[in-house]
């Protein structure tokens, strides 16, 4: 086992650590990030060699990416004997470098465990999910976690979104609904202001979001695509937020269906291919 002198967790310990972030959900599994370990830390970088296209929804798609990879590595390393804290966007003449993640040995909590647990646990399910209802007090758990982080919350009244046959979902408005929405709760995260740093906060507290409706046994799918058209976004902006935030991410919530057909665990890039080491 490889060490560093000092209070830093061994390399074995965060090379793990970083394993278990790579499960974050990003847009199209195309895990924009890179990681570099150096002796004050952990640095996160966008790598935008790896956006999907052009249009500003792709750059939120790389921001709110990194931002879930951010929240997965620190639930890893929390629930490795490490608090991490977390400075962002810590050198103003790189808007690339989108975090550093100082570590203070801390023992980790039976609530940062059931977290932790979940990310090996946690797909992008998009299946039609049971008509049930979600657990009592579920939305208002997760009301309260996004509001904490300083997100906007809120849900996306049924008359405004559809879900297509083969699972697309889609926003409606101002125009005939091609599709009813599902048994789902489509949830929506907004920012105050349209940021780098705001969206980069953003795919944090849609982890968080998603990694609490894992352990309570929900499924969830994060979801952007319906979001790049500027005129719907303004439209939910409106009808949900009183025109006061800017929607950054959409997550259906609900109950898996029985199907004995559950979503595949994709693959992830490997550490070597993600991670520079500068120790
Ligand atoms: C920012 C972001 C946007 C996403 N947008 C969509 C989307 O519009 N539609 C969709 O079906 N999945 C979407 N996803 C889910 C990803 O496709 C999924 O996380 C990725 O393929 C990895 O699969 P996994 O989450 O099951 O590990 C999005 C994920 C992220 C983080």
């Amino acid at each position: 086992m490889r060490h560093l002198a000092g209070s830093f967790p061994d390399l074995d310990t965060l090379e793990r650590a970083l394993d278990i972030a790579a499960r974050a959900p990003s847009a199209q599994n195309a895990q924009p990030w890179r990681w570099r370990v150096t002796p004050s830390g952990v640095d996160l970088f966008a790598d935008w060699t790896r956006r999907l296209g052009d249009g500003d929804s792709d750059r939120r798609d790389v921001l709110i990416s990194c931002g879930a990879v951010l929240h997965h590595c620190a639930v890893a390393v929390t629930a490795a004997g490490w608090a991490p804290r977390v400075h962002r966007f810590p050198d103003r003449a790189d808007g690339d470098h989108l975090a550093l993640i100082e570590l203070i040995e801390a023992p980790p909590s039976a609530a940062d465990l059931e977290l932790a647990a979940a990310i090996g646990r946690r797909r992008a399910d998009r299946r039609p999910y049971r008509a049930e209802s979600l657990p009592a007090g579920s939305l208002e758990m997760l009301h309260v976690r996004a509001e904490r982080d300083g997100l906007r919350f809120g849900v996306v009244p049924k008359a405004h979104w559809g879900r297509s046959a083969d699972g697309e979902v889609a926003l409606q408005f101002g125009r005939r609904a091609d599709a009813p929405a599902d048994e789902a709760v489509l949830l929506v995260l907004g920012t105050e202001s349209d940021t780098d740093l705001l969206r980069v906060r953003a795919g944090e507290v849609m982890s968080d979001l998603m990694l609490a409706a894992t352990s309570m046994g929900l499924a969830s799918c994060p979801l952007t695509m319906p979001l790049s058209d500027t005129r719907d976004r303004l439209a939910l902006a409106c009808e949900v937020f009183d025109g006061e935030a800017y929607p950054q991410t959409l997550i259906r919530v609900g109950w898996a269906p029985d199907d004995g057909n559950p979503p595949p665990m994709l693959e992830r890039r490997s550490v070597p291919e993600t991670t520079e080491w500068l120790l």
